[in-house]
């Protein structure tokens, strides 16, 4: 097991990466469940999965779970469920000094921490993260957010859990596309700041999503290291640190919002593509040679992700999907900074980028 910690000012936690934690859970919370009903907030997928091994290792504890099984997909990222989620922490009478579990993938994390964000005026969560993306990012930074009708995670806190739990054991029942379209955020870590990452990406990638477990553990790990440090650096995305991270979420937002955020394209597909997008964007403006943005490419499609915007059949030309980056939550007085490269694992933040020169570049693409 991996123990990595991140250094947030004031409410530092750890991230423990191994197999097999949720059946430890009550162990590895150290003393954090008191002996009251414990909240945990799941979807009907992952409590199908999983469910009854979190609810083993609590009554085995002694302690009693008290579930909210949200309707699994980002659908349960809405006012609706939030208000609905946070009556029902209340009726349970959760207290400031308990811990509310977050046992699912990006959407129930990011819904509950935000209503742990809001009860009371803040409880503890801990979460659970059970898809790949969650495990290296989601889970890890305090971002919590819903949706609204402008657009993704326009309505949220920032608000650390207490303890991040990642067991690798969940991967090994998480469907083949859930693990590619969380690889897309492992490959990220590689492209923003760690070249041979990206290097160990090539020569690893395919073995980790096969189901190598050590390959598994250590990418885990090594992305939380590097999240845990960025976010330690910059909690609060304000020093333009922390938005490398975005790297392919701008491109990517704007893909998941032309389709409806749906099935048609998962958020790690999306990102894939945006990263894919944002590589041949720097190449095409003469930041990064050429080869190094169809290297990226390559990566991505022999990963089995989207790595070409024109086989999306989407219905719509490059200023209308260039619009929706208009509801962006990084726009600033007007512009839109965007995370492009100079080179794998040189990833920047510009705030010269115009967006008729982004409809432009994706009309470029939509023809390809
Ligand atoms: N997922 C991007 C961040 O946590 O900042």
């Amino acid at each position: 097991m991996a123990v990595i910690p991140v250094d947030v000012a004031g409410r530092p936690y750890e991230v423990r990466v191994g197999a097999g934690l949720l059946a430890e859970l009550v162990t590895h919370c150290r003393g954090r469940l008191r002996k009251r009903p414990v909240p945990i907030i799941t979807d009907a997928n992952v409590h199908a999965a999983w469910g009854q091994v979190v609810a083993k290792a609590l009554t085995d504890a002694g302690h009693e779970p008290r579930w909210r099984i949200l309707p699994p997909g980002e659908g349960s990222k809405s006012w609706e469920q939030l208000a609905a989620t946070v009556d029902w922490l209340l009726a349970e009478e959760v207290e400031r000094g308990d811990h509310i579990l977050a046992l699912g993938g990006g959407v129930i994390g990011d819904l509950t921490g935000f209503a742990a964000a809001i009860v009371k005026r803040g409880c503890h969560f801990i979460q659970l993260p059970t898809s790949l993306l969650a495990q290296v990012d989601s889970s890890v930074g305090g971002k919590t957010a819903i949706n609204t009708a402008a657009g993704k995670n326009l309505v949220g806190a920032f608000h650390q859990p207490a303890l991040v739990l990642a067991d690798l054991a969940v991967l090994d029942t998480l469907p083949a596309r859930e693990l590619r379209s969380g690889y897309a955020e492992v490959v990220k870590y590689g492209l923003i700041g760690d070249a041979d990452f990206f290097a160990w990406c090539d020569a690893n990638g395919a073995a980790m999503l096969a189901g190598d477990a050590a390959l598994r553990e250590y990418a885990v790990a090594h992305n939380v290291a590097a999240k845990a440090r960025i976010v330690a650096e910059d909690e609060r995305e304000t020093s333009g640190t922390r938005a490398l991270l975005n790297l392919g979420h701008t491109f990517g937002h704007a893909l998941e919002a032309e389709t409806g955020f749906s099935q048609r394209l998962l958020h790690g597909e999306a990102v894939a593509l945006g990263m894919v997008l944002a590589a041949r964007y720097s190449a095409r403006r003469g930041l990064m040679p050429h080869a190094s943005a169809e290297h990226v490419a390559r990566h991505v499609t022999e990963a089995g992700l989207p790595s070409d915007v024109s086989a999306l059949g989407l219905n719509c030309d490059g200023t209308a999907l260039s619009a929706h980056m208009l509801h962006d939550k990084k726009m600033d007085a007007g512009t839109l900074p965007f995370i492009l490269m100079k080179g794998i694992g040189e990833a920047f933040l510009a705030k010269d980028v115009e967006l008729s020169d982004i409809a432009a570049f994706l009309d470029e693409e939509l023809a390809r």
